[in-house]
Parts: C-alpha cells; sequence; structure tokens
C-alpha cells in the first residue's frame, strides 16, 4: 500500500502565519508539521509516499524533506495542488502514483499520540472499499461527523450544526484504486471544495466503509488554538509513539 500526506490548500485560518510560508511547514513544538504525518505513514509500514503541496513555498519541502533521508527512506515522491479545490482534490493528484493499487491518505496538519498500523492491517485484510478512523472530540462541529446505529455508519456530515455523534472522522483514510472514479463524480461543496466527506460517504452508500476508533490523542493543528494545543500535546507526551494502538476493526 502507498502513502499520501495531503500538504495543499492555502492555510488561511492560520494568517499571518501562513503569509509566507506553507502551513505544514510550521513548527509543531521541534519538528515542521509535515513530519508528524510522513512518521505515521513510515510507521504504518509504509515507505512509498506521495507528499502533496500547494500555495507558498513549495519548494521549501524539497529543502527540507529531500528524498526523505531522515526517515530512513530512499526516496518521495511530490506533486502541486494550484488553488485550495478540497481534499478530494488534492488526492485526484495522486491518481498516476496509486498506478491502480490502495493507498493510505494522511492530512498535512492531522498529528496523532499513537499509530495506525493495527488499521493499516486490518485494511490490508479488507482489500477493497475503505476505511475510516474515529475519535470523540468535545467539539464535534469543527469536523467530519458520523452517524453511528450500534457499530454501523450510516453517514457523514461535515461540520454539522447539530452532530450526530461526539464522534471526529479524523485526517487518516485508506481508500483502494476506485476512488479516483469517485472523486471525479463530485461537485463542489458551499465552501467551493470536492469533499473528502463526499468520497466517505459513497464508500458507505456502497457497504463497503468500515472504521476503527483511534488510541491516544488526536489533533489537527490547523488553527490558532489547534496549533498551540498540538505543540502542548507533543511537548507532554511526544507523538507517533509506536506501543499506543488503534483499537479493533468494526464495521
Ligand atoms: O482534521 C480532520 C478533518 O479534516 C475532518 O474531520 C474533516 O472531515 C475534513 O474535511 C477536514 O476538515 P478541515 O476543514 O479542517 O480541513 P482543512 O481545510 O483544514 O484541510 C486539512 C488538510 O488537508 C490541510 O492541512 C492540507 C489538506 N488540503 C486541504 C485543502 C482544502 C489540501 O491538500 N488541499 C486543499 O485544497
Amino acid at each position: 500500500m502507498k502513502g499520501v500526506v495531503l500538504a495543499g490548500g492555502l492555510g488561511s485560518r492560520l494568517h499571518p502565519l501562513t503569509k509566507v510560508t506553507n502551513k505544514h511547514l510550521l513548527p509543531v513544538y521541534n519538528r515542521p508539521m509535515i513530519h508528524y504525518p510522513i512518521r505515521t505513514l513510515i510507521n504504518a509500514g509504509i515507505d512509498d509516499i506521495m507528499i502533496v503541496t500547494g500555495g507558498n513555498s513549495a519548494g521549501d519541502f524539497l529543502k527540507l524533506l529531500g528524498n526523505g533521508k531522515d526517515f530512513g527512506l530512499k526516496h518521495l515522491d511530490y506533486t502541486y495542488q494550484e488553488g485550495e479545490g478540497g481534499i478530494a482534490d488534492a488526492l485526484s493528484l495522486v491518481e498516476h502514483f496509486a498506478d491502480d493499487g490502495p493507498v493510505c491518505v494522511v492530512l498535512g496538519d492531522n498529528i496523532i499520540e499513537g499509530n495506525i498500523h493495527r488499521a493499516a492491517e486490518d485494511y490490508r485484510r479488507q482489500g477493497r472499499g475503505a476505511k475510516i478512523l474515529l475519535k470523540k472530540v468535545h467539539d464535534p462541529q469543527r469536523f467530519g461527523v458520523p452517524e453511528l446505529e450500534g457499530e454501523k455508519v450510516l453517514r457523514i456530515e461535515e461540520k454539522p450544526e447539530f452532530p450526530k455523534s461526539d464522534f471526529a472522522v479524523i485526517g487518516v483514510y485508506f481508500y483502494d484504486s476506485s476512488v479516483f472514479d469517485v472523486i471525479r463524480t463530485l461537485e463542489p461543496s458551499q465552501r467551493g471544495e470536492l469533499e473528502i466527506t463526499d468520497v466517505n460517504n459513497h464508500y458507505i452508500r456502497e457497504g463497503t466503509m468500515t472504521w476503527n476508533e483511534l488510541e491516544g490523542w488526536w489533533t489537527d493543528a490547523g488553527t490558532f488554538e489547534s496549533l498551540l494545543r498540538a505543540t502542548n500535546l507533543v511537548a507532554e507526551t511526544g507523538a507517533n509513539n509506536e506501543s499506543v494502538e488503534v483499537k479493533g476493526n468494526e464495521s
């Protein structure tokens, strides 16, 4: 399975920090933000990785990461997203890289305390469809929120005013190669983006979506509050700790 880190978009919620540089190059405690999602993939045994950059300072990703030597990699792939067309738009750019195989996608501003190794193993066995990871949060309105019936996900709502559960869909997704055909059917949302939630709802309707619950803390880092929270969490406990594992497979 190949890995993808989505680090496009314009990071406008972090202006003026992102006026001259890319959000994912900003520091989270003692590392640039993009280091954490790359480590998430590597800890899951995924070492064939493409970074989707965009916005300002795209060349700085090359300066920072090169061929991934700091992570023990021999090679990293890169591509560039024009504008801010949404997470699914950024994902559409990796179709040739995926080469008809499955992908694990991590949002460039998502940081986890533990690891997703078990979820990746479960998804390898699953063989088709998609998998998402859920985490209980106190502010689900900020995220994609699943409506659950027992263990079954009925659908996901993006940033609902009245959330149907207190789970967030975190920014780590597993997809089979049909994801690119799904993205081709999408229309931009009210915020003008191709939404990853619409992709996930497609797999739910098709009956091929499974989920795991993440163990350990999870945070995004795309607002001033969450960037500060991410920094404090990493300083207190460290991130990408291999002994903190996701809970068993649910569907
Ligand atoms: O953090 C998890 C949440 O991420 C999910 O719960 C939501 O369902 C999902 O839509 C997303 O919500 P946000 O609105 O917080 O996503 P944001 O626009 O901050 O983008 C997150 C990352 O995705 C960003 O750090 C880089 C990548 N991205 C985003 C956009 C809009 C791109 O690569 N290209 C883009 O055009």
